[in-house]
């Protein structure tokens, strides 16, 4: 399968366990796929953000690790306290493999996460709220295991906020006084490789 068709093949995925096999199977091949072959920089600019408003010391939860992408440009940066929650297994252990996170757990955004509430200083997502992944209703629990005055940082495309309920979260959230919004950037092409037509912004929220 070309690396162009493991993409859809992931989105195309209608239950989690399919979507679990599937990035299960990809594991191995991933990071030569998208890094090399697509020219995948949503975590580079997600750890860019990171690095704006977040202290170095800070426990930085990877939400959707994948093969640990985000936490190798962070601990570029001097991150060194750094958690990964993933919902497959053979992303995890490849993540594992690069040695920059305390912890990895199997989890899975959208249900409630085995973590203390405002026990995490920022949160990191990249890649992971999209078509046929973590939903919306995700930020709810990211947002209960950040502790006040920390960071959640997500990357997301603009159709899928328009579209699949961020906006109305992400609002109600706001409006709730649960995080207030610090910074969206401009959208930008995240696989201008491969998928030239695909663009994220990076949202960046402080928690109340
Ligand atoms: C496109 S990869 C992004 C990985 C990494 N963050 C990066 O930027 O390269 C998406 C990752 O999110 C994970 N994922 C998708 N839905 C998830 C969910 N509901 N809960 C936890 N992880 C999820 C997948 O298993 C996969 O590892």
């Amino acid at each position: 399968m070309t690396a162009e068709n493991r993409v859809q093949w992931v989105y195309s995925s209608t239950t989690n366990e399919e979507l679990a096999q599937r990035y299960d199977q990809w594991a191995g091949e991933y990071d030569a796929d998208l890094e090399q072959e697509f020219g995948w920089i949503a975590p580079q600019k997600a750890a860019e953000i990171v690095k704006k408003y977040v202290p170095t010391e800070a426990r930085v939860l990877d939400a959707g690790v994948g093969t640990g992408l985000v936490g190798q440009c962070l601990w570029g940066m001097g991150y060194r306290n750094m958690v990964a929650i993933d919902l497959s297994q053979g992303m995890l252990e490849e993540a594992r493999k690069k040695g920059l996170y305390q912890e990895l757990h199997q989890m899975v955004l959208g249900e409630e996460l085995d973590f203390p509430t405002g026990s995490m200083g920022a949160v990191v997502s990249s890649g992971v709220m999209t078509v046929g992944h973590a939903p919306a209703s995700s930020l709810d629990e990211l947002v209960r295991i950040t502790e006040p005055g920390g960071y959640v940082v997500f990357t997301l495309r603009p159709d899928v906020y328009e579209e699949s309920g961020f906006r109305e979260k992400q609002d109600s959230l706001e409006e709730a006084g649960k995080w207030s919004l610090v910074e969206a950037t401009e959208p930008y092409q995240t696989l201008p490789k491969g998928e030239p037509d695909v663009y994220h912004q990076v949202w960046v929220y402080q928690v109340r």
